[in-house]
């Protein structure tokens, strides 16, 4: 069997993936032509996909939030969603949903919630997939509003809804300004975990472990800029969610590989690190292929991403008895599809 092949049928965890970023651009021009909005100038569909910069990015992000409106649309993406991730051989996911960019289109929150967890549904049922939800704070719209968010997300509670993200652009926006959400949350009994560090600074970081009380960390690459930080986090071991293929559109880490990546950095930095997707179809990549970069460009090993496939268990929101299942089932794979590739 070839590499490539091994990487993407190698069990995995997909715990950093926003709904919105994996809608397809054909998916979001015939839901937009649907919903009658207007789309950016453009040759190609695939075109409405481009940008240089997170913010560059957040502003088409939107649009895409914009056109899901219905609860068939949210189901269909959903569906869409996870079956791509099926097949880059995802066995769990844990999904991140923007309600604030939906309400903007005057969406309902339960109409959003009704069909993404039958989207869900389906996906389980069709494809075997489990998922979980979390639904994410936009920090653009300020600290008050997030405590606002949390409340709604605790009062609208489900089994598949499990805690909350932080999410939108750092610049502006720091961590620590979402204290009182985060304790919210904590005492609703969610789950925690944050964007920090991918365009912001350390601090960010270092503000979502110590102040908002994160389990993990997505994205986080400004950990390197802080010697002491890294060292910390190595001894906790908290996992941080790399994104490969986001970097060389919203980081100042755009080449894989050179040798100062920051996931380079911090893997070799003994930091817990998991691979994901982040916006699959915005970023045109997949699953696969950030394990398949990962080996390709920055030339991490296979021994290296299988410890970064289980690192996946060890931070999902899941039960430890779950936990400790998956790794017996996912080692014995993983062993067999390596040995395959000698
Ligand atoms: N929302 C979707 N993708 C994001 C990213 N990479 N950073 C911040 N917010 C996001
Ligand atoms: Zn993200």
């Amino acid at each position: 069997m070839d590499v490539e092949t091994a990487l993407r049928k190698m069990p995995k965890a997909e715990l950093h993936l926003h709904l919105e970023g994996a809608v397809d651009a054909s998916t979001f021009a015939e839901l937009a032509a649907h919903h009658g909005l207007e789309l950016p100038p453009h040759d190609q569909v695939a075109d409405l996909y481009s940008y240089d910069s997170l913010a560059d990015f957040l502003v088409i992000y939107s649009l895409v939030c914009r056109s899901i409106q219905t609860e068939a649309d949210f189901r269909r993406v959903t569906y869409e969603c996870l079956a791509r991730c099926a097949d880059s051989g995802a066995r769990y996911v844990e999904l991140f949903l923007s309600p604030e960019s939906h309400f903007e289109m005057g969406v309902e929150y339960p109409t959003m919630l009704a069909g993404v967890l039958t989207g869900m549904a389906d996906a389980q049922a069709e494809r075997s997939l489990e998922s979980n939800l979390i639904p994410a704070i936009n920090r653009e719209l300020g600290p008050a509003r997030a405590v606002e968010f949390v409340e709604m997300v605790a009062a609208h509670p489900h089994p598949q809804i499990i805690g909350v993200g932080l999410d939108f652009n750092e610049i502006g926006f720091p961590s620590a300004d979402y204290v009182d959400a985060y304790r919210a949350a904590a005492a609703h009994g969610l789950h925690r975990t944050s964007h920090a560090g991918e365009v912001g600074p350390a601090d960010n970081v270092r503000a979502a472990i110590d102040l908002l009380d994160c389990e993990r960390i997505d994205h986080g690459y400004h950990v390197v800029d802080d010697p002491d930080l890294v060292a910390s986090c190595v001894e906790s071991q908290i996992a941080f969610t790399v994104c490969p293929t986001t970097t060389e559109y919203t980081t100042v880490w755009r080449d894989l590989s050179a040798p100062d990546h920051a996931i380079r950095q911090m893997s070799e930095a003994g930091l817990k690190l998991m691979v994901n997707s982040d916006d699959p179809a915005m970023f045109v990549s997949d699953l696969g292929n950030e394990y398949v970069r990962l080996h390709r460009e920055m030339g991490l090993s296979l021994d290296t991403l299988a410890e970064m496939a289980l690192n996946g268990i060890d931070a999902a929101w899941i039960d430890d008895a779950t936990k400790t299942a998956l790794r017996a089932d996912w080692s014995a794979e993983i062993d067999t599809l390596l040995a395959a590739t000698a």
